[in-house]
């Protein structure tokens, strides 16, 4: 089998963070979703992988290189226009042959991983597709399913206005090379996109077989900030805690923390669970659950949970805590010492902050 990740959105949802960065690359836990999204299907035994890349192209290749490094070979596959999930897997079709294959939307994360259901596509060889559903409670936001009392599929439907039901597709997809006949066939939805929804309802009623696997565990679809920061808690809950950089004396450490190499922690309290990264110093502060701090970051004398903080930011002396905050590359936050007191910001364009 093959996989192929879907790569090519702009993250609008995600602005400003996503003005300067694809939004599969922004991490969760301290790893790029994108990272997280690979090492699933490599480790479900999947070592040939085609990632379909649009605008930021240029910033995935460089992140993700020849995939080497995370023990697979990757082929990049440029999309010129969003437009759509169907339209990204016609453009893959001399990549993927005559392979089976999983397709998996790149900013997509799954509790468990795909390497149970990708087993379960690899035994049936009489099933041309199976998808993954699971119960959401806003099912207009998603392609829905309704299915007979059998559990077989009747009916998939993108974005209903009037929901047929809670189950969700879930961003991760199995196929023969019958999907490409169906991807031939149909036409742009109303959002002028070739929708994947579509391409199943098509194998469904051209008598092909397709199987829905009901998902149970979380599943998170990160197109919005609080997305982000839940999918962080969920994952940073499932981390192997682990002390690889320096905790001084003065410091209190929770058991469900990791420190990450060349980190320091001075004189702070850390409540797990939470990820220090690489090069980053905490000093004389609070780093409160459910927090990443990711690379080569400053906080001192600061308090702060619930949150993620990217690479290079300082944040210093502000002595009101920050809860549930997406905190990008390169910020800096810090009390000013000079007088009048005041707000100073530069914000960029869609910025949002929330003051007491
Ligand atoms: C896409 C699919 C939709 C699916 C969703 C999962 O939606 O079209 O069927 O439920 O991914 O994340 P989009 O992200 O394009 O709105």
């Amino acid at each position: 089998m093959k996989g192929l990740i879907l790569s090519g959105g702009k993250g609008t949802r995600l602005y400003p963070l996503t003005y300067t960065r694809a939004k599969q690359l922004i991490p969760v836990a301290n790893k790029p979703i994108l990272f997280r999204v690979i090492d699933a299907i490599r480790d479900a035994g999947i070592d040939e992988i085609g990632i379909v890349i649009g605008d930021t192209g240029p910033e995935i290749r460089e992140a993700v290189g020849s995939g080497d490094r995370f023990g697979v070979k990757v082929t990049f596959i440029p999309q010129e226009a969003p437009l759509g999930l169907a339209h990204a897997v016609k453009i893959s079709q001399d990549f993927l042959g005559e392979d089976r294959f999983v397709m998996f939307l790149g900013d997509n994360v799954i509790q468990g991983g795909i390497s149970p259901l990708i087993a379960d596509f690899a035994n049936h060889h009489d099933w041309n597709s199976q998808i993954v559903l699971t119960r959401v409670d806003h099912p207009e936001q998603y392609g829905v399913a309704q299915l007979t009392a059998g559990g077989r599929i009747e009916r998939l439907v993108e974005k209903p206005k009037e929901p047929l039901s809670d189950l969700a597709l879930v961003g991760i997809y199995m196929f023969d090379h019958h999907i490409f006949e169906a991807t031939a066939a149909i036409k742009p939805s109303w959002r002028g996109e070739l929708e994947i929804t579509d391409a199943i309802q098509w194998l469904v009623d051209h008598g092909y077989q397709v199987f829905p696997h009901i998902h149970t565990g979380w599943w998170i679809d990160t197109g919005r900030p609080d997305d982000m920061l839940t999918a962080n808690s969920l994952v940073l809950e499932e981390l192997t805690p682990e002390i690889r950089g320096y905790v001084d004396s003065g410091s209190s450490v929770d058991t469900r923390v990791t420190v990450e190499k060349g980190a320091e922690v001075i004189g702070s309290t850390i409540r797990g669970p939470a990820i220090i990264g690489e090069g980053t110093r905490i000093v004389n502060s609070y780093v409160g659950p459910f927090t990443s701090i990711y690379h080569h970051v400053t906080i001192e004398n600061c308090e702060i949970e619930h949150s993620i903080v990217l690479e290079n930011s300082t944040l210093c002396d502000i002595d009101t805590r920050i809860q549930g905050s997406l905190i990008g590359r390169n910020v800096e936050l810090h009390r000013s010492p000079i007088r009048p007191r005041a707000l100073k910001l530069t914000l960029g364009d869609y910025s949002k902050v929330g003051l007491l």
